[in-house]
């Protein structure tokens, strides 16, 4: 629906007229989906908190709101953060019912004070010594990969590189068996559109039918890992601290966290590399500075993550009556909170649609979140992102989009990254000898 057509007369839950511009907001398409920051430029000056009837949501714009938001979850809760944003139809229920599919509290959606309990128990595999482990194997992996295409000249950096390399990162650092990874692989991919998008009738049985089997799956990855006492990685470690604290971990939770755990990992570091390549390849000069300099990579990094990071928006519920940004927003109220938004305010970001890899406050975007429920994979996405630049910078320095090509993305509230990128450059060119053909 456009803004000119929406309809009139419309009122919040508390009554209030919804604006022409509330009432047109449609987050699976237009604008929204083109850029979601600059969809939002005239809601976070003139109504940075608006209620849209199409979602029944909050919607909320500015960075301060947002900010107090996730550091307030007494107030605002996650507890509908994995929730299905399209309503479920009941043929794509009665196919999860048949495979016994029970989401649980998995760590993102769990109120205080049990989550603290619990995510401190579960942090030391995310902790930077540990996460530094990973680096010889994410460089093997990002030049493995590079290899098959360096030297034919042409790539699509999405589908050659990015999407699979942080999956393997991803089940690797779960814990994940090497012969069970491309199973696991294939799951993975449908829990996107189940959760932030808008499938249609047939996309939800087929997309239903997945997540059950997918939901098995990892209930017996969580069996097949309890009777592996050599195994290592993040369910390892949540299955040792069942042993030593059970009334805090019971096996729904593992096979939740099993299960999350790939979402959590793999696609927001495939779209928010996917998104990185893009800005700084069309904004040449910076992409320039960090191939003739790659210590300003983790600079680079940053403001790629606030300039189009690839979790756009997030959710909370209110729990009580409460205000944000002096609208009153009532209990059970629900929020989207538009992270995209909040990172080009410009009362935190000077000249905030510049892309500045010399930004001093880029490390300020919200998103990762902020607060108690803060991303705890940050450090290795951060250290993921900064290897594929790296990497990519040395070997292929030379390479530029395809000119024509138009970037898109899969219709979803949340999760942002270019579906393709294509990339060109002259393989006789490669400053690595052994590159050139
Ligand atoms: C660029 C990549 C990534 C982005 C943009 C991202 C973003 C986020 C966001 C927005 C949250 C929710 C914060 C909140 O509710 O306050 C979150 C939570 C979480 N993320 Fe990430 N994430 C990324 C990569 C990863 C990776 C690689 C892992 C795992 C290896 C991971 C694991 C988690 C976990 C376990 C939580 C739940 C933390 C909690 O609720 O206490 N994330 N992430």
């Amino acid at each position: 629906m456009t803004v000119d057509q929406a309809p009139r007369g419309v009122t919040s839950p508390t009554g209030c007229p919804v604006s022409r511009m509330a009432a047109g907001f449609d987050p699976f398409q237009g604008s929204y989906q083109v850029d979601p920051s600059s969809s939002l430029r005239q809601a976070r000056a003139e109504e940075p908190v608006f209620y849209s009837p199409l979602l029944d949501y909050w919607v909320v714009t500015r960075y301060e709101d947002i900010k107090q938001i996730f550091k307030n979850p007494e107030v605002f809760s996650p507890r509908i953060t994995l929730d299905q944003i399209t309503p479920i139809s009941d043929e794509a229920l009665q196919i999860l019912g048949s495979y016994e599919f029970a989401p649980g509290p998995t760590i993102v959606n769990e109120d205080e004070p049990i989550h603290t309990q619990r995510r401190r128990l579960l942090m030391e595999p995310f902790e930077a010594d540990n996460v530094a482990t990973f680096e010889p194997k994410i460089r093997q992996v990002v030049n493995a990969y590079l290899d098959r295409v360096v030297k034919t000249g042409r790539a699509d950096l999405v589908d050659d590189l990015l999407y699979e390399v942080p999956c393997i990162v991803a089940l690797i650092f779960l814990g994940v068996p090497d012969e069970d990874i491309e199973t696991c692989r294939h799951f993975g991919m449908q829990q996107t559109l189940f959760t932030w998008g808008r499938p249609d009738g047939e996309e939800q049985v087929r997309v239903a039918t997945g997540m059950g089997k997918f939901w098995r799956f990892a209930g017996g990855l969580v069996e097949k890992l309890k009777a592996d006492p050599d195994a290592k990685g993040w369910i390892p470690h949540a299955i040792e601290m069942q042993r030593r604290h059970p009334d805090l971990f019971d096996d729904n939770y593992l096979q939740n966290i099993m299960m999350s755990g790939v979402v959590a990992a793999h696609e927001t570091t495939t779209n928010a590399t996917g998104n990185a390549f893009r800005t700084l390849l069309e904004n040449r000069s910076a992409w320039k500075q960090i191939c003739a300099d790659p210590t300003l990579v983790p600079k680079a990094v940053e403001e790629c993550l606030r300039y189009s990071g690839s979790v756009v928006a997030w959710r909370r519920m209110a729990v009580t009556d409460t205000t944000v940004g002096g609208v009153d927003i009532p209990a059970d109220g629900r929020l989207l909170i538009v992270t995209a938004s909040a990172n080009r305010d410009d009362d935190i970001f000077p000249e905030p649609d510049e892309f500045d890899i010399h930004r001093g406050n880029a490390r300020r975007h919200l998103t990762f979140g902020i607060g108690s429920h803060t991303c705890l994979g940050a450090t290795l996405a951060r250290l993921e992102m900064k290897i594929f630049l790296e990497e990519t910078s040395r070997r292929l320095p030379h390479m530029s989009l395809v000119p024509g090509q138009e970037f898109t993305y899969l219709p979803n509230t949340s999760f942002r990254g270019p579906e393709h990128v294509l990339v060109e450059w002259d393989p006789q060119q490669n400053p690595v000898p052994a590159d050139r053909p």
